[in-house]
């Protein structure tokens, strides 16, 4: 994770970029030290994000919602910096709200997302860009909410939002620049506008993600339009930086071998059911790969909670230990207790001093606690 950080520390320097962590991605307060000093806040898509940030990571929070209702927006009015908004009909709606709020904390900044209407391949569920999708405004619905627009329609608005990537490199957001150029670079270009958020979905901490091309292309829009670039990743923080250890409980047989382990693909890493993808266990490979082929399944009754089919080379035992690589991010966030089954213990291990402390053991008290 620190070396995580220090690679965004300096792509941060180099560039001239603010680089948020996506608490989305990632939320564990233990590594929060390690956070304050090499990043400079969090984005946050909600309250409770929001709240975190503010109160335990500290920085800039930054804050993007699809729509936020109305009790909502005035606890984000309290505790975020930027505060971006889906539509600019939201956003009129909300404005005498919004600058009422900055009278009282003038380092309140608010923008739009606009979704520039560019899909850069990938899976689906992921793709902000996909028709229909709900998620930023496009030049088209800008239009016509700006027909009917009195006065003004930037007052108040001094920011652009955009989040189109996930796991890309720069060459992906170099095509999507050029789409925001295309559609938005008029906005971009007008003297209210001081900032443009790039979102996240940047692999920056991939071993050849194309680093000095994004520093070039951020300096660029910089010098540009003379705005403020940030970055909100989640991924690229997290990414090689936490496991997840299972316990294999059974391993019955049903026309093949089948292993039946102490976690859950619905429950501890939905990610495998709803991108879908496969996460590395260690020691194993693809079927064929090693002799011992077994589907590696899940603790509840959906029948479809399964991993994947893994192959070792050596018959596997109750009690052995499967070790599921990369997964401290989009796991933590999203686990349920689903079947009443236990969450996963959070520990954090330092790889400097070799000392691991266990921050969280799931209890009943977590199951009983969010029904009611
Ligand atoms: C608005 C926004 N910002 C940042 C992120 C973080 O993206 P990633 O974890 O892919 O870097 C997301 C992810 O969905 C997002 O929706």
């Amino acid at each position: 994770m620190a070396h995580n950080l220090d690679i965004l520390r300096r792509v941060a320097d180099e560039s001239g970029a603010r680089i948020l962590l996506a608490l989305k991605a990632f939320a564990l307060p233990a590594i929060f030290d390690l956070i304050r000093g090499r990043l400079d806040g969090v984005c946050a898509s909600g309250v409770y994000e929001a709240r975190l940030g503010r109160h335990e990571v500290g920085g800039q929070v930054h804050t993007f919602g699809p729509a936020y209702a109305d009790e909502d927006l005035d606890a984000l009015l309290l505790v975020t910096d930027h505060l971006s908004f889906n539509t600019w009909e939201q956003w009129a709606r909300a404005r005498d709200r919004c600058m009422t709020a900055m009278a009282r904390r003038p380092s309140l900044r608010f923008g739009l997302r606009i979704n520039p209407e560019h899909s850069v391949g990938g899976t689906a569920i992921y793709d902000p860009c996909a028709p229909y999708s709900r998620l930023g405004t496009t030049r088209d619905s800008l239009e016509r909410d700006l027909a009917g627009a009195d006065g003004d329609p930037w007052r108040g608005l001094s920011g652009l939002h955009f989040h189109t990537l996930c796991e890309n490199d720069s060459h992906a957001l170099a095509e999507t620049l050029s789409a925001v150029e295309e559609r938005f670079g008029d906005i971009l270009a007008r003297d209210g506008i001081r900032w443009v958020n790039m979102g996240g979905g940047h692999h920056i901490t991939r071993p050849d993600y194309d680093r000095s091309h994004l520093t070039t292309l951020i300096r660029e829009i910089r010098r540009r339009y003379d705005v403020e670039v940030i970055l909100e990743p989640g991924e690229a923080i997290a990414i090689h930086s936490g496991v997840l250890v299972s316990t294999v409980l059974d391993l019955p047989v049903n026309g093949m071998n089948l292993a039946i382990l102490d976690t859950s693909a619905t429950a501890h890493m939905p990610d495998t059911l709803e991108m879908p993808y496969r996460p590395h266990v260690w020691g194993s490979g693809t079927p064929g790969a090693h002799p011992h082929l077994y589907r590696l399944g899940g603790q509840t009754c959906l029948a479809g909670d399964v991993i994947g089919d893994y192959s070792f080379a050596a018959p596997l035992r109750r009690g052995d230990r499967l070790v599921f690589d990369d997964m401290s991010h989009y796991t933590m966030v999203k686990t349920t207790t689903f079947n009443g089954i236990a969450l996963p213990a959070i520990a954090v291990w330092d790889s400097a001093t070799g000392s691991l402390s266990v921050e969280r053991q799931s209890s009943y008290e977590d199951f009983r606690g969010r029904l009611g």
